[in-house]
């Protein structure tokens, strides 16, 4: 395991929201985790403050770390990236990360900045681009609604992107970050959807790159 960065330069498609799970997840995987907050909003940040001390430890940090992140297989970084990053510092934070997951949410705005934003990461030199892999969350979705068909139909189509997963609306994901916990953390009846549309994310973080 290595770095994961959570990014789309749209704002609240659910880039704290996956970086905070997932770094639950990993820490009470017994991974030793490192939340990258690089958002002045801090929110990723706030929620680790108001985290129990008896759960899982998650170290925080705030700003982009200088050398290569490490490679061991029992540590794991996450970026939590702010909206509206684009260019050379879009191409500095990317350098950073193996592992790049895009939310978007099922709305026609945030799906066509998507899809500019998208094309920004192909714009990204070849080397970047083949080290690193992309992939693309819905979020906040409502089955059986019009728009969510649109997401599913349009984030499909992306080329050389893969769309792993969908997770549905809940105020699980609320409830959970009130508490400084990620859903893992919560009843398993409960998040019992939640953890199955988990899974195939994890698988794809879990898989090496196909060259
Ligand atoms: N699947 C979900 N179900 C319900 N609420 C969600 C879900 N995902 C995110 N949210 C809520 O939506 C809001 C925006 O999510 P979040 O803060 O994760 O987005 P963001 O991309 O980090 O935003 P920003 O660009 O401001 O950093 C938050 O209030 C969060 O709790
Ligand atoms: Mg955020």
């Amino acid at each position: 395991m290595s770095s994961i960065m959570v990014i789309n330069a749209k704002g609240g498609s659910g880039k704290t929201t996956i970086s905070t799970n997932l770094a639950s997840y990993y820490a009470n995987s017994g991974f030793k985790v490192t939340l990258v907050d690089l958002d002045p909003q801090g929110s990723a940040s706030k929620w680790l403050s108001s985290r129990p001390i008896t759960k899982a430890k998650i170290r925080g940090v705030t700003s982009l770390p200088p050398q290569k992140v490490s490679k061991k297989e029992d540590e794991i970084t996450i970026f939590d990236v702010p909206a509206a990053i684009y260019g050379a510092r879009l191409q500095t934070y990317i350098k950073k990360a193996r592992k790049i997951i895009v939310p978007v949410l099922p709305s026609p705005i945030d799906m066509s900045a998507a899809k500019d934003f998208l094309n920004s990461l192909r714009n990204l030199g070849s080397v970047i681009r083949n080290r690193t892999d992309i992939c693309l969350v819905a979020n906040r979705c409502r089955a059986n609604t019009n728009i969510f068909e649109e997401l599913d139909d349009y984030l499909v189509k992306e080329k050389g992107i893969r769309y792993v997963t969908a997770f549905r609306d809940n105020t699980n994901y609320i409830n959970a970050a009130k508490r400084g916990l990620g859903i893992f953390e919560m009843g398993e009846a409960m998040t019992a959807q939640d953890r199955e549309e988990w899974k195939p994310l994890l698988s794809w973080l879990k898989r090496k790159k196909k060259k």
